[in-house]
């Protein structure tokens, strides 16, 4: 068969490319590795930030995300036993919207599939890309129910399969770069099966390591403690994550952590990844299979969504209307906010990191740079914009 369009990946990147796509009526076809619940219930990101939120929405993708999601307009930072607000919103007129990836994957997965009639090919093995030089490209997998080798014949291929996918194997050393940072920490990732414990995301900064609330659901609720890179989650038993949540997050006047079972405790070595350019021939890479942002200010899903969308515009210009200025501009302009967001996260990440480093001159510069955050307008404004990622240009 012969289909314009091969989507590889049924993330957050790879749906909303291929919903915009079947609106359009631009045929495409979706495969993924893994089974419809499982990418429905995987647990992932949590934050979608409101220009990401407008987007979707315009384009119809957004209706069970804005009735059900929470929106928050603040977080709070706790340092040395004292709380401090930042209100972000205020700031900046835009807030974020609490909606965990597997229930924004469950809509558009319905929406594409079950409402738009398009075709999602679950379970599928052995995904390789043919001629992406040429004009000519083709995919191939193996067929999950009968094990034969299928091929689909393509003009364009839209790489959307996350940090472990393979299409990013196609960008050899000779035709690009991976541009690598390790934070140098590792971040203790926890979801509690407890009650939110605060209305807000809240950021401890402390000399025993960083530690973070955010709330998911009435029900669960994320928590992350830095740890050593490469620390054994084991060694991490459910008292001793506990005592040192309430350590590092403890201020006067906040109530209490309310704690319950972890059902998951991962440690993340933190480190961020940007490939450079995001385009190759006929293969179009879009979310992590490009770029992978460490979980410090929450814009993985967030950038996942903004390539996905100007990936998709581009698609529906060329087309449409034969206008191939879109899909020739994607790579830089996806990347110019790539870049924003890696540096911005890289900046706030040692304003949490630097006091428990253990050299006190990063941990003087750190605690200067939260308190002019949290003393100087001026400053409060800039890091706001950042952190909501508020958007100016096209996407707006
Ligand atoms: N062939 C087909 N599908 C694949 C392959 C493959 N070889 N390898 C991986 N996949 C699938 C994965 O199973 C997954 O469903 O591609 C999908 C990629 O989805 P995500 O990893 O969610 O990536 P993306 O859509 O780019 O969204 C990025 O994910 O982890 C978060 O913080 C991150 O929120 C951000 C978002």
């Amino acid at each position: 068969p012969r289909v314009p369009v091969v989507i590889i990946g049924a993330g957050p990147a790879g749906l909303t490319v291929a919903n915009i796509l079947r609106a359009a009526s631009v045929d495409c076809v979706v495969l993924e590795t893994e089974s419809r619940e499982f990418v429905e219930q995987r647990p992932r990101a949590g934050f979608i930030e409101e220009w990401a939120v407008r987007a979707l929405r315009h384009r119809g993708l957004a209706d069970r995300l804005v009735e059900r999601a929470q929106a928050h307009s603040e977080c709070e930072f706790r340092i040395d036993g004292e709380q401090h607000r930042f209100r972000y919103a205020t700031l900046t007129g835009d807030r974020h919207f609490v909606y965990p990836q597997p229930l924004l994957v469950t809509d558009l997965v319905r929406e594409y599939a079950d409402v738009k009639g398009g075709e999602i090919l679950f379970g599928v093995r052995d995904v390789a890309l043919h001629g992406i030089d040429g004009d000519r490209p083709a995919v191939l997998y193996t067929d999950p129910r009968t094990g034969e080798r299928r091929r689909i014949d393509c003009d364009i291929v839209a790489g959307c399969d996350g940090a472990r996918g393979v299409t990013r194997a196609h960008v050899a050393p000779d035709r690009g770069t991976v541009a690598r940072y390790d934070y140098g920490v590792g971040w203790l990732a926890l979801l509690a099966e407890a009650p939110p414990s605060s209305d807000c995301v809240v950021f401890g900064v402390h000399p025993r390591g960083f530690g973070a609330h955010m709330a998911r659901s009435p029900e669960v609720t994320r928590y992350y403690l830095e740890v050593a890179p490469g620390e054994d989650p084991e060694n991490w038993s459910h008292d001793r994550v506990w005592s040192e949540l309430h350590a590092r997050l403890s201020a006067t006047g906040a109530p209490a952590l309310t704690e319950g079972p972890l059902i998951e405790k991962r440690v993340l070595d933190m480190h961020s990844y940007v490939v450079e350019p995001m385009t190759y021939g006929r293969l179009f890479l879009a979310g992590d299979s490009a770029h992978l942002v460490a979980p410090i200010a929450a814009k993985g899903m967030n950038l996942a969504l903004h390539d996905a969308l100007l990936l998709a515009d581009a698609l529906v210009a060329y087309y449409l209307r034969g206008d191939a200025d879109g899909l020739r501009g994607y790579s830089a302009a996806c990347l110019r906010r790539v870049w924003e967001y890696q540096e911005f996260s890289r900046w706030f990440a040692e304003l949490l990191h630097g006091p428990s480093s253990g050299d006190p001159f990063r941990a003087g510069s750190a605690r200067a740079r939260l308190r002019r955050i949290l003393g100087s307008p001026a400053a409060a404004a800039t890091f706001a914009e950042s952190y909501i990622g508020k958007v100016t240009g096209p996407m707006a």
